[in-house]
């Protein structure tokens, strides 16, 4: 899929703006603060109904408006156009595809998957284990159905636990849940296993691309010991867990472990190599989706040439222009990147919140 036609309001300082993307490369232009960041957060907005750079939708509208609204005529997989919005305002939340209301993000996410690579998002590693989670996530739940409602139920049955734990319930009501717990806690352990299993050889060969003289393993930790069926884990540590008031245990306490050479990438590695190696954790993702479901995403980078010194500059665009992805890319100026590699181009410029075609 790829956008065909993009409409953003009062989405943080752009007002209005108007634009017809093509599906192979769109460059965004632009000085510091004019716009640029806030195009693409508007995109993934749309995919993920929340932001890449913030929790608070009062940052997201317009400071003297109302309401945002994000607008967009995607082309689908299955060549068909899908209208698709969103209109949100500090206490309201309207989500739309093809002119219906849309009740569960999970429904407009899947139909528009959107990547993003940005300043900050070498957190994938340096942060905590809820992001190597989403990260994960991401895909398991764009390959593999079944994984959303698998994990709505384990959510809802571990915050019932939790709150019998923390409201002192006696034993017998504390394990109610366990069950429920031990089934949808092995499928999404299984899910997330075979998932991270197709993924390696994407994420491999382009770490040996970029990492030639280092090994780079990237470890999945499933949140319970191997020794256990997590039930039989959950009875062992009910104690510990009353004490503690939350389930200590579970696949919502899973892990990657990213190690470069036997040490930690959060420590082990420069700011720039985690910078690359984010961007070659997303791109693998993106190629085993486009491949192993036949499907497009949307990938947007933003500042890749702020980001990354000239060698991995053109490495990565030369990765960027194989991919059948449509993109999106920031830079301040046009002559940072290279677009020669690309038959489908088009060129935006971003002025204090204004968006106008340059090619
Ligand atoms: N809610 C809001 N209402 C109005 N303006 C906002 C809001 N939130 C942020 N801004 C402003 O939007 C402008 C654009 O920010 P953005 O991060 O998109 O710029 P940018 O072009 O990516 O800049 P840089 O090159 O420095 O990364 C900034 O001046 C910022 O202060
Ligand atoms: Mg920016």
């Amino acid at each position: 899929m790829h956008l065909m036609q993009l409409q953003i309001r009062n989405f943080r300082n752009l007002r209005e703006v108007d634009f017809e993307p093509v599906e192979g490369v769109n460059l965004i232009t632009g000085k510091n603060a004019s716009g640029k960041t806030s195009l693409l957060e508007a995109i993934y907005y749309l995919s993920h109904v929340r932001s890449f750079r913030t929790q608070h939708v009062t940052d997201l509208i317009h400071r003297n408006s109302e309401q945002l609204q994000v607008f967009a005529r995607v082309f689908t997989d299955s060549n068909h156009e899908l209208p698709l919005g969103i209109r949100r305002s500090r206490k309201k939340l309207e989500v739309r595809a093809n002119r219906q209301t849309v009740r569960r993000v999970a429904d407009i996410t899947s139909q528009f998957p959107v990547q993003a690579i940005h300043p900050d998002s070498y957190k994938l590693i340096t942060g905590s284990p809820s992001q190597r989670r989403q990260y994960m996530d991401w895909g398991v739940f764009h390959v593999e159905h079944g994984f959303f409602q698998a994990w709505q139920r384990y959510k809802k049955a571990l915050s019932q636990r939790n709150a019998a734990l923390k409201s002192k319930q006696n034993d017998a009501f504390c394990v109610l849940w366990d069950n429920e717990l031990g089934q949808t806690a092995s499928y999404i352990d299984d899910m997330r296993k075979s998932y991270l299993l197709a993924l390696q050889p994407y994420l491999q060969t382009l770490i040996h691309l970029f990492f030639p003289d280092y090994e780079v393993a990237v470890v999945y930790k499933r949140g319970w010991s191997d020794e256990y069926e997590l039930p039989d884990l959950l009875i062992k540590e009910l104690k510990k867990d009353r004490f503690k008031g939350f389930t200590q245990y579970g696949p919502h306490r899973a892990e990657l472990s990213i190690r470069v050479d036997g040490q930690s990438a959060q420590t082990g590695i420069s700011r720039g190599q985690q910078k690359v190696l984010v961007a070659l954790l997303r791109l693998a993702q993106a190629q085993q989706f486009m491949e192993s479901t036949g499907r497009h995403c949307v990938l947007l980078y933003d500042d890749l040439a702020a980001e990354l010194d000239s060698q991995h500059r053109e490495k990565i665009l030369s990765v960027l222009a194989g991919m059948k992805a449509q993109l999106f890319l920031t830079a301040i100026e046009p002559d940072q990147i290279d677009l020669s590699n690309w038959p489908l181009k088009k060129m935006f410029h971003v002025e204090q919140g204004w968006l106008k075609d340059l090619i």
